[in-house]
């Protein structure tokens, strides 16, 4: 028996499982083994998406006779929205639950980062005992994208920050206190983000991964100038190597 058959899913659980950024090889044998034996798998798709990444996948890990819920969720940043949905959500989650079902929901990258998994864990806390919950970590984007890029995230006395790309006034100040940027989120605003970094002289730093690790869909570029325009929407993630911070450097 592989390892991967080894693990299942308990009944009366739920699961938040990362799939890493969208190719199943890079899916952990303990998020396989989870989908695989799950009763039920939710899967959030956002608006503007034709299908679900995590859904896509995952799939080669679906079992048999098992409830695939898709879960359209809004794009909008009104909070109390999101947090009415959500709690939509996991009162029906924890419903499932109390039943003996067990439920993964899967998410593409970590559960604990920019995820839908966090608004589920925090409604299920107040419905489900902890230990009945669970997080599986995976593969985040930056670190799939680091590696597309052979290149060191972090060396020595480096500070690495990770921040959504939607403000720049932030990220004109996050520029002067890393030596690595991540920016998630970074699609539509390429062109303001390219001007910026002429601006500070840093263009030449800057590296681009859209849909990196998906297959027939991934942008690579060390060239941001490339990816203007939007071209390549929503899954962009952008790297910047600002400096080398090295041991007994001043911060
Ligand atoms: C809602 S966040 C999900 C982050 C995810 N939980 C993680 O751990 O990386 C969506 C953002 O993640 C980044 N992202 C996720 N998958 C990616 C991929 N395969 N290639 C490039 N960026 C990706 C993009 O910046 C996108 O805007």
């Amino acid at each position: 028996m592989n390892l991967m058959q080894q693990i299942k899913t308990e009944p009366g659980h739920f699961y938040a499982v990362g799939v890493g950024p969208g190719t199943a090889d890079l899916v952990t044998f303990r998020a396989g083994g989870l989908i695989h034996s799950a009763d039920v798998i939710l899967a959030p798709r956002s608006r503007i998406a034709d299908k679900s990444l995590a859904l896509e996948a995952a799939k080669v890990f679906l079992g048999k006779d098992q409830e695939i819920i898709e879960k359209v969720y809004a794009m909008n940043r009104n909070e109390s929205e999101t947090n009415d949905f959500w709690e939509t959500v996991a009162g029906e989650i924890s419903a499932w639950v109390k039943a003996g079902k067990s439920v993964v929901q899967i998410t593409i990258g970590d559960p604990l980062l920019y995820s839908t998994s966090h608004y589920l864990l925090e409604s299920l806390s107040g419905r489900l005992l902890p230990e009945s919950i669970h997080v599986i970590p995976g593969i985040s984007a930056f670190q799939a994208v680091g590696a597309r890029f052979r290149e060191s995230l972090t060396i020595q006395q480096g500070r690495l920050m990770v921040m959504p790309a939607t403000d720049l006034e932030q990220v004109e100040q996050a520029l002067d206190h890393c030596e690595t940027l991540v920016l998630y989120k970074a699609g539509r605003l390429i062109n303001q983000l390219v001007d910026l970094l002429e601006r500070r002289n840093l263009i030449d730093c800057a590296h681009i991964a859209c849909y990196a690790e998906q297959p027939g869909r991934e942008f690579m570029s060390t060239d941001l100038r490339e990816a203007k325009d939007g071209k390549y929407g929503y899954m962009a993630t952008v790297i910047i190597h600002i400096r080398r911070q090295k041991w007994g450097d001043s911060v």
